[in-house]
């Protein structure tokens, strides 16, 4: 194919065109803005927290969930401060159109749009895609909700009095340094918000009788300095839900021109919503949420996201048997095979019957120097039996696209 048409725009194909039917088909879908979806019950419940939960945010939060899956790399990378090097860019990581469009990797993409657009705190819900390996809780597309917030000097005045000795327990600079623009009290004021917000946040989601544990981990993001991710414990395990910091300056003083540099402060959030609705609704596998099956998505009609007592656990249908097939194959002399390239191919043929994709084993011909690598694929379908023969037929239709498409011998 020549032009790739996304949402009735058509992008024509270049040298760096990867993203593949199967997956510019997903961007029809909009889970987030579907009523009753598991993933956007949860974007309603966290919406709800910060509409009736935190009087101090002002203009409230605004929910903004309608903004187109394309992006440029200028708008994905570079208002972000991801340098051109960095290996997120890389067409084996990122779905691109062509070289200047590509699916967004993560709502951090809008930040430089929405705060442009004169709006300083907000929260973004969009469909996100990455290529990536096939499991139980990996899909190429995903959904994400940035949270932004924006302080004038007038709101830091306020903030400043605030900072605990709790903080201190999250941050330390010594290792999560701040930014040398920003006077240290200034940063801990505005991560120390952050982290209140953000911990009352969890609270609200995972409402139980027992309180909350929860830890700060320092991280690193190139758009924000200091930068931490929050992990909640959840039925005995430690599970990673956000990542968050204080907003780089320089995103800040490039969406408001006209203003002294400095003179608004932000801070920021994302994380993933399929993760949360999977612990939350008790959902065993990420296929589940792209089902039109209505045993799937009449669990959760009468689920209403202002009211913790209407949550449900998810109830397995059934568990459909598994299919199991290897490929093995040679790789032709002189190149490198790229798993996420493999992956997409088996998605592309096997769509949502794929269950998941290992490497079993790989190994170079010690006479020929030539690579062989073996992979095992499971079929499963999320709603009926599948057949031995049908799957024969499936997995001979990816030997085939595997030759066809990234130019192996078959084994
Ligand atoms: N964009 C990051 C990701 O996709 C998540 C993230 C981290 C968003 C830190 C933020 C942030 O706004 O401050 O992994």
């Amino acid at each position: 194919t020549t032009v790739t048409t996304v949402l009735g725009i058509q992008y024509p194909a270049d040298s760096w065109t990867n993203a593949t039917p199967h997956i510019v088909a997903k961007t029809e879908r909009a889970l987030h803005r579907t009523p009753h979806h598991p993933v956007a019950i949860v974007a309603q419940r966290i919406a709800h927290f910060w509409s009736t939960q935190v009087p101090d945010v002002h203009p409230p939060m605004r929910v903004v969930n309608d903004m187109p899956p394309v992006a440029t790399p200028a708008a994905n990378f570079d208002s972000l401060l991801i340098a051109p090097d960095h290996p997120g860019r890389s067409p084996s990581d990122t779905y691109y159109l062509n070289q200047h469009s590509l699916l967004r990797t993560h709502t951090s993409a809008h930040q430089a749009q929405l705060l442009a657009r004169g709006v300083p705190n907000f929260l973004c819900i969009a469909d996100c895609y990455r290529r990536d390996e096939i499991d139980a809780s990996h899909y190429p597309v995903f959904h994400q909700m940035e949270g932004f917030r924006s302080f004038e000097a007038s709101d830091l005045k306020v903030l400043t009095g605030g900072a605990s000795s709790a903080f201190d327990k999250v941050w330390d600079p010594s290792v999560n340094p701040k930014q040398t623009v920003h006077d240290v009290a200034i940063s801990a004021a505005v991560g120390h918000d952050l982290v209140t917000k953000l911990e009352a946040m969890c609270r609200f989601l995972f409402e139980s009788s027992q309180p909350l544990e929860m830890r700060w981990n320092k991280d690193y993001f190139p758009f924000t300095a200091p930068s931490w991710e929050l992990e909640v414990k959840y039925q005995g395990q430690w599970l990673e839900v956000l990542g968050s910091g204080v907003v780089q300056q320089p995103i800040m003083d490039a969406a408001h021109p006209t203003r002294p540099a400095g003179s608004v402060v932000g801070w920021a959030f994302g994380l993933g919503l399929e993760r949360l609705a999977m612990v939350l609704f008790g959902i065993p596998d990420i296929r589940l949420f792209w089902s039109t099956d209505p045993r799937f998505l009449d669990q959760f009609k009468d689920v209403d996201p202002t009211d913790p007592a209407s949550l449900v656990t998810f109830k397995p249908f059934s568990a459909y048997p598994p299919c199991t097939k290897d490929v093995a194959f040679w790789v032709p002399k002189g190149t490198v095979l790229v798993d996420n390239n493999l992956f997409d191919v088996v998605r592309g043929v096997a769509g949502d019957l794929v269950e998941n994709v290992q490497q079993i084993d790989r190994f170079v011909h010690p006479k020929t120097g030539r690579e062989s690598r073996c992979f095992r694929i499971v079929y499963r379908s999320m709603d009926r039996n599948v057949t031995n023969d049908e799957i024969n037929a499936v997995q001979d239709r990816v030997r085939a696209a595997l030759v066809n498409e990234l130019q192996v011998e078959l084994r």
